[in-house]
Parts: structure tokens; sequence; C-alpha cells
């Protein structure tokens, strides 16, 4: 009951007034005030792309200047041809050289409560002993470095360690499971892993170093040489066991590395790889997307400043985990790069309660939050009462990313969270794209619930259909981006040819998100969400091909199709239809058997929201899963369209008598 209120108040606001305009006072004070502004900078960056970047890149620190902002020989592009850098030099060695020294760059915030603030004096001090002792280790330039780690300041410090060498870090976001690790070990031959011992999530404490060693334990594997463990818990909490030879601590190689010369970043070409990120996509291999120096550099130190406004007094919160796009981007190098302050927070969102969020956001006053609609969603089903009972009012500035948000969830974030004052971003954008691409900037246009708003500084996107050519205002179709961008994925690592097929090939001329979306009147963005063999389940991304391999790596599954529902608080649900060997019989156990060894090859986030079993799965003559009458059974809507191609009509009768 204590909901009404809310709900009446979201219902008014929904009705009232679809457009928010950013307060007049934000406004004001704002990088870019008007949408006037916004546009001759937008027109600026298509038309005179040369001027446009070299002003807006000056802040950062380049050894050698480029030749060539942009060498595109479709559909590879080069930026910033000819220079060279580290983008190290960029986030923490310029900021010695001014007032910023001793300012805070990360405030931690640990599960249990802990709080420790790193300068950005002291940031580059750790940065510079990891550096010494990865080199130590053998670390070179182009070598690559697996990081699976929790939120804690030393992960921070292992992603810009490992740059700072030209070497290329692959971040495996915590909650993979072993053999997900593993698959990445093998697909970029890491030669060094950096963990811990364990990592508090949700009270509990997550054993990562024991997942290391079940990775490691298999032959795929083998790259990995030499395995740093940082001791978040110590061993009264978590015991670990060390392989001598292979595994170091991560306190006693620090130590050793105050006696060792080095620690100076080491020069490299502006394509030189920075990083290479896994993520889902059609088939059950994750793709290694590759982003390099300079461009990604740009890209993310720009859109932090403009998207989310930063000034040096803020204290700025990203929710996002530093194994996905968005901790690297707008935890690390695009706020780092901008000398803001960032907040690190260790554990869940509801630990140990529902107003765990809200008492970080007073405690360290807060100013820019910036997190996923799934958690709005689920803070909103919390209550209103959890937000109220923190003082909000440090915030200024809210945004949201990874999926849809819709209207009631924003609305209920502006006004429960935001206090009515706070603009709302909606960033689109993705592993692929780097950078954010699109938005409204928060002082220069209005906002509209659900919208992502326009396209950023140099990004031209189009919604097209099946030839590439535009739809009307209105009509929905395929999202595109027709020319490229500074912060854009350079390959897949080690497979350009899925590179080409996979982003460049379905609409001639153009790179395809893989998202479907519409413009409005007003030139607004709304994407709906994937239209690819991709869902987006709580904002992670999954491939129904990743999970369909991993069911039918069970021995009692014969076939398995995955598919996306709607759902109120996730976005959307994975649920899986399988078929199961001859000796075996469906039940309820065999259903959390299956669900429990998804979460076992892939991470528990990936686990099935529903199993179903049936006689055989909806073909095609030519074989083809027919997923979207499947989607039509998940969902309960009576199958649409033409059926005259299914291989076994009975199929359809008994999935149906399954409900
Ligand atoms: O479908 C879009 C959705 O998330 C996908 C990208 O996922 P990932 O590479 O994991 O990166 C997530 C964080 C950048 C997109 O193809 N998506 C992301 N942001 C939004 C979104 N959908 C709607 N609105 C957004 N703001």
């Amino acid at each position: 009951m204590t909901q009404q209120p809310a709900d009446d108040a979201i219902a008014t606001l929904l009705k009232e007034e679809r457009r928010f305009e950013p307060p007049v006072s934000f406004a004001e004070q704002a990088h870019v005030s008007l949408r006037e502004e916004y546009d001759k900078l937008y027109r600026e960056s298509l038309d005179a792309p040369e001027a446009f970047w070299k002003r807006e890149a000056q802040e950062l620190v380049f050894r050698k200047p480029w030749r060539t902002t942009l060498a595109w020989q479709p559909p590879h592009a080069q930026w910033f041809v000819g220079a060279e850098l580290n983008v190290t030099e960029s986030c923490l060695d310029r900021h010695l050289r001014g007032p910023r020294k001793n300012k805070a760059a990360l405030v931690w915030e640990s599960e249990p409560g802990e709080t420790r603030t790193w300068t950005y004096a002291q940031l580059h001090r750790e940065t510079v002993r990891l550096t010494r002792a990865l080199a130590k280790l053998g670390v070179q330039k182009g070598d690559r470095v697996a990081i699976y780690m929790g939120m804690v300041p030393e992960a921070v410090v292992a992603m810009l360690a490992t740059a700072r060498l030209g070497a290329v870090h692959t971040v495996v976001f915590g909650g993979f499971a072993p053999d997900a690790l593993r698959d990445r070990i093998h697909d970029c031959q890491a030669k060094v892993l950096i963990t811990q011992d364990g990592a508090y999530r949700r009270g509990t404490v997550v054993p990562l170093k024991d997942m290391v060693d079940r990775a490691l334990a298999q032959h795929e594997a083998r790259s990995v040489e030499n395995v740093v463990v940082f001791r978040r818990i110590g061993p009264d909490g978590c015991r670990i066991a060390m392989q001598p030879g292979r595994d170091h601590e991560w306190d006693a190689l620090m130590s050793e590395a105050d006696r060792l010369p080095g620690g100076g970043a080491v020069a490299v070409d502006a394509e030189h790889p920075l990083f290479i990120l896994y993520t889902s996509g059609s088939t059950g291999r994750p793709k290694g997307v590759l982003h390099t120096s300079a461009g990604y550099l740009v890209g993310v130190h720009v859109t932090s400043k403009y998207v989310f406004d930063l000034r040096d007094e803020d204290v700025y919160w990203c929710t996002a985990d530093i194994g996905w796009v968005t901790g690297h981007s707008y935890i690390v190098y695009g706020p780092l790069s901008n000398g803001a302050t960032c907040l690190l927070y260790e554990g869940a969102p509801n630990f140990p309660d529902w107003g765990r969020f809200w008492r970080v956001v007073e405690k360290h006053g807060v100013t820019i939050l910036y997190t996923a609609p799934t958690a709005i969603r689920a803070f909103m089903r919390q209550g209103s009462d959890w937000p109220q009972k923190s003082d909000l009012s440090s915030l200024r500035l809210l945004g949201t990313v990874g999926e849809p948000i819709n209207p009631e969830a924003w609305v209920w974030y502006h006004h429960f969270v935001g206090g009515d004052r706070c603009p709302i971003v909606d960033t689109w954008w993705q592993t692929e794209t780097g950078s954010i691409m699109l938005t409204t900037l928060p002082g220069a246009a209005f906002a509209k619930p659900g919208a992502t708003g326009l396209p950023f500084f140099g990004v031209e996107v189009a919604v097209v259909d099946d030839q590439g050519a535009d739809v009307a205002p209105g009509s929905g179709g395929k999202l595109v981006v027709r020319r490229p961008w500074p912060a854009m994925l350079r390959t897949v690592w080690g497979d350009d040819a899925r590179y080409r097929e996979q982003y460049w090939s379905t609409i001639p001329g153009a790179y395809f998100t893989g998202d479907g979306a519409r413009r409005d009147a007003d030139g607004y963005h709304w994407v709906v969400g994937r239209i690819d063999d991709v869902l987006n389940v709580a904002g992670h991304r999954l491939g129904t091909a990743e999970i369909e391999s991993a069911l039918v790596s069970h021995p009692a599954v014969a076939e398995a199709a995955a598919v996306g529902r709607a759902d109120e608080l996730k976005g959307q649900a994975l649920v899986v239809f399988v078929t199961i060997k001859g000796n075996h019989h469906p039940s309820a156990e065999l259903a959390e058997t299956l669900a429990q060894h998804v979460g076992e090859q892939l991470g528990k986030f990936a686990r099935p929201d529903q199993i179903r079993f049936a006689e055989a799965l909806p073909k095609t003559r030519s074989g083809k899963i027919m997923r979207r009458l499947l989607k039509d059974v998940a969902a309960g809507r009576e199958t649409s369209g033409d059926l005259s191609t299914l291989e076994d009509f009975g199929v359809i009768a008994s999935l149906r008598a399954d409900e």
C-alpha cells in the first residue's frame, strides 16, 4: 500500500509532461547549455572533423601528434594516424602536474562498509609499482593480460599497469564461470592472469582464485605463465592454494617493485591494441572486441566530459562492473582522463538492504549517478521509501545505460532519486562502439522518457530498411552507423572475417548495430532492443547460441533453443526449449540440473529463467529452428505467420500442451 502515492505521482507526471527540459540552473553552468550550441558542434564534428577532434583532444597527452585524423578503408578505420601515446599518461601523469595531484581519483566503498580513497598521486604510484612488477614477470608490449577480479581499486590498477606497458588487457567479469574464463584466456593467449583470493558479493565470498585454478587446470589455458593474486579477503575468510612458481602474492610483488627501476609509460602507436573485451554474438563463441589506443581514449574522454558534464568538484558514480564495457569506458578511462573523482562500490545494490545505494550517495556526496534500468526497476519495486530515507540532495545528474528504460521507471528515477531537479541522460552504446553514441546532452536538450535522444558528436546514425534506405520518421528499422567514429572496435581479435561479416555485411556500407529502433519527428532515437540472436537479460548481453551450446553439452540434452520473453524487471527473461535424449525424462529436477549446468558453464547470471521440454523443436525444411515461433510460445502469444514450412506440425501442439 505504501506504493500508492508513488504510483499516483508517476501517473500524473507521465500524463502531464513527456518532455523534460534541463533545469535552468543546470543548463547555465553546463559544458553545452543550448540546443543551438549542440547543433553547431555536431555539424562541425561531421563537416570539419579534423578541427573538431584536434580541439577536443587537446587536453590529452600525446608523445607525438597525429598526421591524419582518419584513414578509412572500409570496414577498417585508423584514427589519429601517426600519433604516439600511452593512455595512462592522460589518465594519471597529466594530473600530477597541477592541483589534481592530491585530488581523490577513486573513492572505494567496500561491501562490508569500509572506505578507501586513492588520490591521483597514489593511483599513479600504485600503477607504476604494478607496471614494474608485471615487467619483472616478463610482460611486454603487445602481450595479453587477463584480469579476473571484483570491484576493488586494484582492478583499476591492474588495467592501468597493463596499459602502461603497452600490453593488452582482457577483463573477464568475475561472474563468469571457470570454463568461460578458460575460453577467453585461450582465445587471446593471455600470458599473465591477475586475480584476487575472493570477492564479496551479498555478504558471501565468491572464490575467484579457486575458479582461476579450475580454469587453468585445463590445457586450453596453458598460455598463462604467471598468476598475480591480490588478497582482498585474507586467509580467515578465503583459503586459497598458491602454486609455487606460477602464483605470486600481489603485496610481495609490489614491495619488490619498489626496488626495481622502470614503471614509465611505454609510448605506443595510436592504433596499438589497448584491450580486448569478449561479448556475446550470434555464434556459440564469444567475440573478442578489439579497442585500440588513441581513438578509444579520445572517444571516452570527450563523451565523459559532455554527457556527464564532468567538472572538478563532482563525485561521479558509475555502478557498472569493471568487467563490462561500461566499467572500462566510464569508470576507468573516460573519467580518469578528465581528472574526475570516481566512486567504486564493491558490492550488491541491495546489501544489506535496499537502502544501500542511497546511503552510499549520501555518505560520499555523489553528484552524478550512472546506472542500469534493471537496477532502477528493482528499486522501484521495493518502493519509494528506500531512497527517501537518505539525503540525495547532492545529486545533480542521472544516467542510464544497457537496455531500454520504460517511461515509468524513468519518471520514478527522475522524481524519487533525482528530486525532479536532475536531468537524466539515457545513453545508448555497445561494447563495440566503445563510447556513448546516442543521448541528450544534459544541459542542451530536453529528455523524453524512453528515448535515448540525439547522436553524439561525430556520430552519424540512421534507421534503415533491409536495403539500407532510410525509413520514414516514426517507422521502425535497423539501427546503423554510417561513418567511422574514434572509439569504434577495430576488429574481432583473431577473426577479421567475423568482424566484416557480423558488423559490415548486413546493410551495405554501414555498421549494423544488431538493434531495432525508430527516430521520431524531433530526431530522437527510440531503441527497442536487439533484433539479432542476442538477448539482453537484466542488462547482461547473452548470445542465444552460447546458452544453447552450454545446454547441449549436458548429456541429457539433444537439442536446445534459447529465446527472450518480455520481463517487467529484467527487460528480457531467458526461456529455453530443450529436447532430451531417450533415456532421460522431463522433470522439475532435470530442469534445475540443466539451469545449474548453464550457470556452471557460463556464469550464474546466464541461468535460464524457464526451461521447457519439447518433443521436438519446430524447424523449417532447411533445418533452421523457428525462433519467432518459439518466442510467441514463450510469450504465451498465439503463433503468427506462415507455418507451412514446419517440419513437424505436431510440435506446436505439444509445446502448447506443455503450458
Ligand atoms: O541493445 C542495446 C542495449 O545493449 C546493447 C549493447 O550491449 P553491451 O555491448 O553489453 O553494452 C552495454 C553497455 C553499453 C545494445 O545493442 N543498450 C545499451 N544501451 C541502451 C540499450 N538499449 C536501449 N537503450 C539504451 N540506452
